[in-house]
């Protein structure tokens, strides 16, 4: 299923049918409207202007379109801040209020927004809750994205001493879970506790991670009555949101998907590539910028459709140039269809293009949309009408969802601990998840991203790259599972309460694995040593550990000799980051031990399996011949497979 988000208010009504025409003549089925439109909805307080809206919801409906409708959240009016100005934010880092302007400018703890929050959803759920033409429903836009999940209020500090009272009852218990005897910074109430911001230098770590711990729980408790009110008024009709990266918005997506439909993501791989790529080599940012880099789409997709472990929406395909990475370059021609199709290979339900029509005034005003101001299509329609042709061809949709043998076990909380304490430039939590997965996407096998407490039973290899707060039931489940077990450097490192393990690192993960961390250094990215694997020389460096681990089998071995990544029985352990070859060739020989098929077919092809459709992209500007065998049905695409083409075939 195809859809198209669209913003009636920024066009005259005399548009309208036109529009809604053409959506349906694209072949589209939904619509996802009002997500900025509150002062158009309630220009004045209590004062309802509904009539625009019907009109253009009939109006879609009248086309035959499906209208998803948002909660205007994202963006409250001037005359609400006026009113109650205590629902900005403050920035954290510079104790500023963040000001009206643009959107997202509330704060998660304002019990005034929480409630006006409520009532408009309220207001909007009873009028189009019941209405057959509105299909479903997405909760506000892109929670926590701008840097939102945190502030610094006043509000926000009355809501954490509230919180640290619930979670820690005592204050002699806090002081002793957070070692606030070191510098003096033991508290004599919860009254007097402050946000960990603005200080001269580094506050408590353990201070820190309350900090996020609560900052996420505010962004749940805003969010999951929002849902309730829909649910309530709308029964039947489905809830999304769509939702920024974990690693981002700092926020523990998977509470927040919990009551929800489905999950939904907004998949901008230009804009993504030029901002992750700041910095890198000019060649690695040149050979993709047109095409996205061949893993971050899909890095997203998967933990996506990981968050209910079920199919997901983009909510929000990039159709041409956007306006807010350094530098917005077009797609490569094909790449409208090819990113459809990726989506589609890697579980998608539906991809919706963000946005109908570029608008000619305000903040985005050079990103493009499916037309032009002037109303001229994009490159994006025709590469549109392709992928949905080669969809209904492929019949995608029936097919269920990718299985994999593979999963990442992932977290919010190593993206916390990282950010907290760096202790070297190149450990970054996004990074190191980032690189197993694209060594392991290189060699074409299918992921589940899957949380601590999620099912281990699908899987023959279980991998988790950064997990440093490690559980007694986590403990257990691995046990109880039959599946091989990797783990990255950090694993088990801290305790709950962000404190080094009195038995030393990995803490828990002792009862699987029996080592010890003696000490861990931190080198410049530059200045890398060697790790010897299998006859060959790699590269270890960044983060290395020095490992106590005589009751284990040596698997690969720093430049000094002594053990950098250790194995007992179904469980090993990487004490260190390394490169990408190693982690390619180390999870290749993983994978034929535990039989687990890949298809290394070079690494600019990205290859991925949905029901028995096999998927091979090419993410290069050549020709590529793809080894597959003489007897492969093809379905779609060529053996050699095109620049930036893609090439099906049936699998077994
Ligand atoms: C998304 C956002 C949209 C629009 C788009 C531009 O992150 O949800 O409202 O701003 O980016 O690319």
């Amino acid at each position: 299923m195809f859809g198209v988000c669209y913003y009636p208010e920024h066009w005259p009504e005399s548009q309208w049918d036109q529009d809604a025409k053409m959506m349906a003549e694209l072949g589209l089925t939904y619509v996802r409207i009002g997500e900025f439109a509150w002062s158009r909805i309630e220009p004045n307080p209590g004062e309802y202007t509904f009539d625009w809206l019907d009109t253009a919801i009939a109006t879609l409906n009248r086309a035959g379109l499906k209208v998803v409708m948002c909660t205007p959240t994202a963006t409250p009016p001037k005359w609400l801040i006026d009113q109650w100005p205590d629902v900005l934010p403050v920035d954290p880092e510079t104790g500023q209020t963040r000001s009206f302007g643009s959107r997202r400018h509330y704060d998660f703890s304002s019990a005034v927004y929480l409630r006006e929050s409520m009532r408009i959803t309220e207001v909007l759920a009873k009028r189009y809750g019941n209405q057959d033409g509105v299909v479903g429903w997405q909760t506000d836009n892109e929670l926590c994205c701008h840097d939102t999940a945190l502030s610094g209020s006043e509000v926000a500090r009355q809501g954490f001493q509230y919180w640290c009272r619930q979670r820690y009852t005592d204050i002699e218990q806090l002081n002793t879970d957070w070692g606030n005897v070191f510098w003096s910074m033991e508290y004599r109430d919860f009254s007097e506790i402050d946000l960990p911001i603005l200080a001269v230098t580094e506050t408590n770590p353990a201070h820190r991670l309350a900090y996020r711990r609560f900052s996420s729980d505010q962004v749940v408790n805003y969010h999951n009555p929002m849902v309730e009110v829909i649910r309530h008024y709308a029964p039947g009709k489905f809830i999304t949101h769509n939702f920024i990266p974990m690693n981002e918005t700092t926020v523990d997506n998977f509470a927040l998907a919990a009551p929800l439909d489905f999950a939904s993501y907004d998949n901008y791989p230009l804009g993504r590539t030029d901002l992750l790529l700041t910095g890198a080599p000019t060649e690695e940012l040149r050979r993709y910028m047109r095409t996205g880099h061949p893993d971050f789409a899909t890095y997203y997709h998967d933990q996506t459709r990981g968050l209910l472990n079920r199919g997901f929406w983009v909510m929000e395909q990039q159709p041409g140039p956007v306006n807010w990475a350094n530098n917005n370059p077009r797609p490569a021609p094909g790449m409208i269809r090819f990113w459809t199709l990726e989506a589609f290979a890697h579980g998608a339900d539906c991809v919706c293009y963000f946005r109908w029509r570029q608008a000619p005034f305000a903040q985005e005003q050079m990103h493009a949309g499916l037309l032009r101001p002037d109303n001229s299509k994009t490159e994006a329609w025709p590469e549109a009408e392709q992928a949905m042709a080669e969809v209904a061809l492929l019949d995608i949709e029936n097919q269920p969802l990718q299985a994999a043998s593979v999963a990442i076990v992932t977290g919010v909380e190593g993206q916390w601990v990282s950010d907290i304490e760096k202790q070297g430039e190149a450990y970054d939590f996004n990074n190191v998840q980032l690189s197993y997965y694209s060594a392991l996407r290189e060699l074409g096998v299918n992921i589940d991203f899957i949380a601590v407490d999620g099912d281990f039973s699908p899987y023959k290899l279980i991998i988790a790259p950064s997990l440093p707060i490690i559980s007694h039931s986590f403990i257990e489940k691995c046990k109880a599972s039959t599946a091989q077990f990797i783990f990255g450097p950090r694993a088990g490192a801290k305790t709950p309460e962000f404190s080094y393990p009195t038995n030393l690192p990995p803490g828990l993960l002792q009862k699987l694995i029996p080592i010890r961390v003696l000490s861990v250094e931190t080198l410049r990215a530059d200045c890398h040593e060697g790790l010897s694997w299998n006859n060959h020389q790699y590269q270890s460096g960044s983060w290395c550990e020095q490992l106590d681990a005589k009751d284990t089998e040596v698997v690969a071995r720093y430049d000094n000799a002594e053990p950098a990544i250790v194995r007992k029985d179904r469980f090993t352990y990487i004490g260190t980051l390394t490169n990408k070859e190693f982690l390619r060739d180390f999870f290749q020989q993983q994978c034929l031990d535990a039989q687990i098929m890949t298809y290394h077919f070079g690494e600019d092809i990205r290859v991925s399996q949905r029901g028995n459709l096999l998927f091979a992209f090419n993410y290069s500007d050549q020709p590529q011949s793809l080894p597959l065998d003489p007897s492969a049905k093809l379905l779609l695409g060529n053996k050699t497979i095109e620049p930036h083409g893609v090439t099906v075939w049936q699998g077994a």
